[in-house]
């Protein structure tokens, strides 16, 4: 018979564009025993983690609580929920996962229309307000901060766009949220969805969400309880939601006093959503913020004091990841490889047109720290030498340590 050893994962120093490695709180957090769905310790966890989250989204929505599944998981919940075949959805696409919310948006059967941009840069509001006017649709789906490109959307005057001009608006946060300000409530935003493996510094496997009241009452006209769990005189919608899982109108009532028996909540990520969340708060959102936005600086010029250059618009890079080309004459994939095999350290490739020409850089969640940063350059600098990129010696150190020397952390 085939026997299988205990999986010890070796040690790896994750800075890619996530996942990160888990904070050790989170990872004590996820091993504490289960509990049952209703008993009172799990529907207080179940409320602490909906009013943490209000504070995480900057939003007072009653609406704010855990899609189980990956960022994906959120990002199909929103989508499925808000969107109705035929409904008209505006999505501005600079990079893979604005692809991502088109392709969802296909399926749920949307008339997509999109505004594009090169990936590298973000979409100027002009072009979105031309969009808008010119599409007039239900809703404008777009992300924050799109890892394949590290570009950031400035999303104010986005919200502001779509209050005056009466479009409901979802936000993927999923890997800037933590890492660069979001302000669900002042921004206007209808639907926000994140994951934890970012700068949450959570695993991968729930997503956090908020939704507006004007995007619950949207999503409650379709409301379609299961039959074997409606009250007597409730009846099916007649425009119910394609997804039974994703159903945001059930799961409301799943998180909410009625609470209605929908999926067992996956309690172990509960945990680990409570606990990321819980990190956050203790230390400061302005704060948690402001942490990503000093490591990543001390990357960005760590990363140029090895010679190396960074890609896109970078004022409107996320905090959180750097995208730097592939010095010409170096095979990236095979430097990637000695990072990791030599260094025990990971970094990003990237996707679509980029591939094979940019990596991806990350300073986020546990790893937005001083010590991370360093050891990647010193690493780095490295591989760099033994793939012919002559770098300066101790360039990258040397530009990140100037970075901490100028503040008073
Ligand atoms: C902006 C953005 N959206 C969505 C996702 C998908 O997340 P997941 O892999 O957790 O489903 C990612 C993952 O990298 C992301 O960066």
């Amino acid at each position: 018979m085939t026997t299988f050893a205990t999986f010890n994962p070796p040690q790896r120093l994750l800075m890619g564009p996530g996942p990160i490695n888990a904070d050790p709180r989170v990872l004590r957090a996820m091993s504490a025993q289960l509990i049952g769905q209703f008993d009172p310790a799990m529907t207080q966890a179940m409320n602490d983690t909906m009013a943490l989250y209000r504070s995480v989204f900057a939003t007072e929505n009653e609406a704010t609580f855990l899609i189980d599944g990956t960022a994906r998981a959120g990002i199909e919940a929103a989508l499925v929920s808000l969107i109705e075949p035929g409904d008209t959805v505006l999505i501005p696409v600079f990079g893979r996962f604005g692809h991502l919310l088109r392709e969802i948006a296909e399926r749920c059967d949307a008339n997509v229309e999109t505004c594009e941009v090169p990936w590298g840069r973000v979409v100027d509001p002009a072009m979105i307000e031309e969009a808008i006017l010119r599409t007039r649709p239900k809703l404008l789906a777009t992300v924050q901060g799109d890892t394949s490109t590290t570009m950031c959307q400035p999303l104010a005057e986005v919200g502001r766009l779509c209050r005056e001009h009466d479009v409901l608006l979802y936000a993927d946060v999923t890997a800037s949220l933590g890492g660069n300000t979001f302000q669900a409530d002042a921004w206007h935003i209808d639907a926000v969805t994140a994951g934890l493996q970012k700068c949450l510094a959570g695993p991968s496997g729930s997503s956090p969400v908020t939704f507006s009241p004007r995007a619950v009452e949207v999503i409650t006209r379709r409301k379609s309880i299961e039959a074997g769990l409606r009250a007597d005189g409730e009846t099916a919608a007649a425009t119910r939601i394609r997804s039974n899982y994703f159903d945001v109108a059930m799961l409301l009532d799943y998180w909410g006093e009625r609470r209605l028996n929908h999926h067992t909540e996956a309690t172990s990520m509960l945990y680990a959503a409570r606990e990321c969340a819980r990190i956050i708060v203790e230390d400061g959102l302005a704060e948690t913020v402001e942490r990503h936005r000093l490591h990543g600086e001390a990357m960005l010029a760590g990363v140029r004091g090895l010679g190396l250059v960074v890609f896109g618009d970078v004022t409107h890079k996320m905090n959180n990841v750097v995208g730097v080309e592939i010095p010409t004459g170096v095979d990236g994939d095979r430097a990637r490889g000695q990072l990791l095999d030599q260094f025990g350290i990971e970094i990003g490739t990237s996707f679509g047109p980029l591939h094979g020409k940019i990596w991806r850089i990350g300073t986020m969640g546990y790893n937005a720290r001083t010590d991370a940063v360093l050891t990647t350059l010193a690493a780095l600098e490295q591989v760099l030498r033994r793939n012919g990129h002559l770098t300066p010696h101790g360039g990258g150190i040397d530009a990140a340590l100037e970075v901490y020397g100028s503040t008073a952390s």
